[in-house]
């Protein structure tokens, strides 16, 4: 049985005092987490863990990026033994935004994937679209299975369970147009088949995928009624505690 999850991706935004203040407007009217896993992604370990204090059950509070030791001279990155030691415990890893803006590579993220399930976190895989593929797609341009092929390889199946993967298309992020139900519904079902080639059914029938990319409180329940969509991974929906609690709340 797969839990759905809405989970917020603040980016680089929220101060501890906005953050905390966020927290405590929505901690109080989510809805259990075995109905629904809610989450936050807050952009650095100093806000995650006074979000993580704040917060409280069932609100979940997530990183955004982790690298892929679990210490040592690589100033500026996160550990994900720390993160685990601080209590959080799903980390996103390959954001398009990763990899566009830090050019962040599959086989660096298919390493994070590895250091984040061996430090006990779960994480959340972030796969990219692109329009071009959507176009090209009769030419088996299968720009989605070569991500899963590449991310989430060499796994146990024990680990995959403990992933989630988000399905994001490139052309909807940040951009106020979301892939409608039936693109989002493919993409994610390839995601869900490609698994399966690599793990088997069973794994893929219970792995969690959400999709990311311009949800709003107007499409989510669009989105959410597709069969292989388990979720949403929302960016600047999420900013606004009221706008979020409707997502969560859909
Ligand atoms: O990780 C979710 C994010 O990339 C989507 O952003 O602003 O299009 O909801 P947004």
């Amino acid at each position: 049985m797969r839990v759905p999850m809405i989970a917020g991706n603040w980016k680089m935004n929220k101060t501890v005092e906005s953050a905390v203040v966020f927290v405590n407007q929505v901690k109080d009217q989510l809805p259990p987490a075995r109905q629904q896993e809610t989450a936050l992604a807050a952009p650095t370990l100093a806000l995650v863990s006074m979000v993580k204090a704040a917060a409280g059950s069932p609100l979940k509070v997530m990183a955004e990026n982790c690298y892929y030791k679990d210490s040592g001279a690589f100033t500026g990155e996160t550990s994900p033994r720390a993160l685990y030691a601080a209590g959080i415990h799903h980390v996103i890893l390959g954001h398009s935004e990763r990899r566009n803006y830090f050019h962040e590579t599959d086989e660096l993220i298919n390493k994070k994937v590895k250091a984040a399930l061996d430090n006990g976190l779960c994480p959340i895989v972030c796969c990219d679209d692109t329009m071009g593929r959507r176009i090209a797609y009769d030419q088996k341009i299968h720009w989605v299975v070569n991500r899963i092929l590449a991310d989430v390889k060499d796994l146990s199946e024990a680990e995959v369970a403990k992933v989630t993967i988000a399905y994001e298309p490139n052309w909807a992020i940040g951009t106020g147009q979301s892939a409608d139900p039936d693109q989002a519904e493919e993409g994610c079902y390839l995601i869900r088949q490609t698994i399966s080639d690599m793990y088997g059914q069973s794994v893929a029938d219970e792995i969690r995928i959400l999709y990311g990319g311009s949800v709003t409180t107007e499409n989510v329940g669009a989105l959410m009624a597709q069969p292989d969509i388990d979720g949403a991974l929302v960016g600047v929906s999420s900013l606004d505690p009221t706008t979020f609690l409707q997502i969560v709340n859909h």
